[in-house]
């Protein structure tokens, strides 16, 4: 019985958890948002690598469409050398408290 428990548990954690159960917290994406910032959040900032472009603003954007966005990356179904990179290191939640938090910024 007590294995059974332990065994469901793991199962919660790992890989059972749908995306649809998964809540953004905005709060602990502050501590997650420190590998955007470099690059998101000064107005107008433009990336010279790979070559000059203008780095969209996330703040204010709708949850969904960050998150759409980012698993797109994921997915390769959107190129970007360095936000696939990165998108490639988030988990699910991960991606929920980031969209939460852009959203919620002004
Ligand atoms: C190295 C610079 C860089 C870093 C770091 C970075 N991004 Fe990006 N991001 C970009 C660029 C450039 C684009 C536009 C790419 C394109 O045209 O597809 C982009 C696009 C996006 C988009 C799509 C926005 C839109 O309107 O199309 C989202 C969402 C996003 N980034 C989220 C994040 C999050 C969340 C993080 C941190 C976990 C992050 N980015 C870190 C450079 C960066």
């Amino acid at each position: 019985m007590k294995k059974h428990l332990v065994f469901l548990a793991l199962a919660g954690v790992i890989g059972c958890a749908s995306a649809a159960d998964i809540v953004g917290n905005a709060k602990a994406a502050e501590n997650k948002v420190s590998m955007c910032i470099g690059c998101h959040g000064i107005p107008g900032y433009k990336a010279t690598f790979p070559e000059v472009y203008q780095v969209p603003m996330l703040g204010g954007q709708s949850p969904k469409y960050i998150e759409n966005a980012l698993r797109a990356y994921q997915k390769g179904e959107r190129k970007h050398p360095s936000m696939m990179g990165i998108a490639a290191s988030l988990s699910d939640q991960d991606i929920a408290d980031l969209a939460a938090y852009y959203s919620q910024q002004k």
